[in-house]
């Protein structure tokens, strides 16, 4: 049995021969569904998500670059969009591969290049870069990597996140491993610095950015009622948001539903978002992330 691609105009799909699949939407290149074996969905995906390229995706995957939050965090990306242009590109897929003979595995390649952009992106930051980034399913997990190059003559900074949605049962049970010790700055209290002690649990909005510890290594561990779920190991990312959005939030936002889907939902995205990456002419940054079931 082989692996199975379709590429449609709007999304790639990659099934493995044992029914593990994975859905990545061209606008943002986001990946909007992965499925285990079994057909279990692991990722969250609002059911009012706009799809069609209007607005970035509300769940899954998207991708935040060059600027997480507020383009004016930054003054090189003070005209751009809250977390940047990527998730609100269309992205061109590159083409698909798997080890040679090798079914239990598929890369699928996606890029954008300064050239791809909107005028008014190009226009608001007006640097040459390539962007690549792959998104590897095998039978056990889930990779993405993001290449960054620099292919002009001046040097930038960026910041960047894979923004990932993931479906729990119940948030109220939800507990996450990984970021004891950790230091982090809590965006719902200006930008408080605080420490982390122990597990994150929920019990209302939370909205942190975690330097955890044990550097990027150091497994994150998603549990549900107190039985691990899903383990997030990074590459060359230091940072890692964690987000729910409770009652308020997601009442504000008008593509979030149900309305009730915080409770279903919780945000980890691994970054590189305190302080900016530099790149100099004809550099590469490479950030990674595998999601183990
Ligand atoms: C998170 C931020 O990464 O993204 C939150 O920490 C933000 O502050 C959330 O609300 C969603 O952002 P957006 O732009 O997709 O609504």
């Amino acid at each position: 049995a082989q692996v199975t691609i379709s590429h449609g105009n709007a999304r790639v799909t990659a099934e493995l021969p044992t029914g593990e699949s994975v859905v990545v939407l061209l606008h943002g290149a986001t990946v909007l569904s992965w499925k285990d074996a079994a057909g279990d969905e692991k990722l969250w995906l609002s059911e009012a998500a706009k799809l069609d390229g209007t607005k970035a995706v509300r769940g899954g995957i998207p991708l935040v670059f060059p600027v997480f939050g507020a383009g004016s965090n930054g003054e090189a990306t003070k005209n751009l969009p809250q977390h940047g242009f990527a998730r609100n590109s269309r992205w061109e897929f590159l083409g698909k591969s798997t080890s040679e003979g090798d079914s239990s595995n598929v890369k699928l390649d996606f890029g954008l290049s300064s050239g791809d952009l909107s005028d008014e992106h190009q226009k608001a930051w007006p640097y040459r870069f390539g962007l690549l980034y792959s998104v590897t399913l095998t039978r056990e997990s889930l990779t993405t990597t993001i290449v960054i190059t620099n292919d002009g003559d001046e040097p930038f900074e960026f910041q960047t996140l894979l923004h990932s949605y993931f479906r729990v049962k119940d948030i109220s049970k939800v507990s996450i491993d990984g970021f004891d010790k950790a230091a982090y700055v809590d965006q719902l209290a200006k930008m408080a610095t605080k420490t982390q002690a122990g597990s994150i649990t929920f019990d209302g909005e939370l909205d942190s950015i975690y330097t955890p510890a044990g550097g990027p290594k150091e497994p994150i561990v998603l549990s549900e009622d107190g039985k691990p779920r899903l383990r997030i190991v990074r590459d060359n990312l230091d940072n890692v948001v964690v987000w729910n959005p409770h009652v308020d939030k997601s009442a504000g936002m008008s593509d979030f539903e149900p309305k009730d889907g915080w409770k279903k939902m919780v945000c980890i995205e691994a970054g590189s978002v305190r302080g900016w990456q530099k790149l100099d002419k004809g550099d590469a940054f490479e950030g990674a992330q595998t999601i183990y079931l």
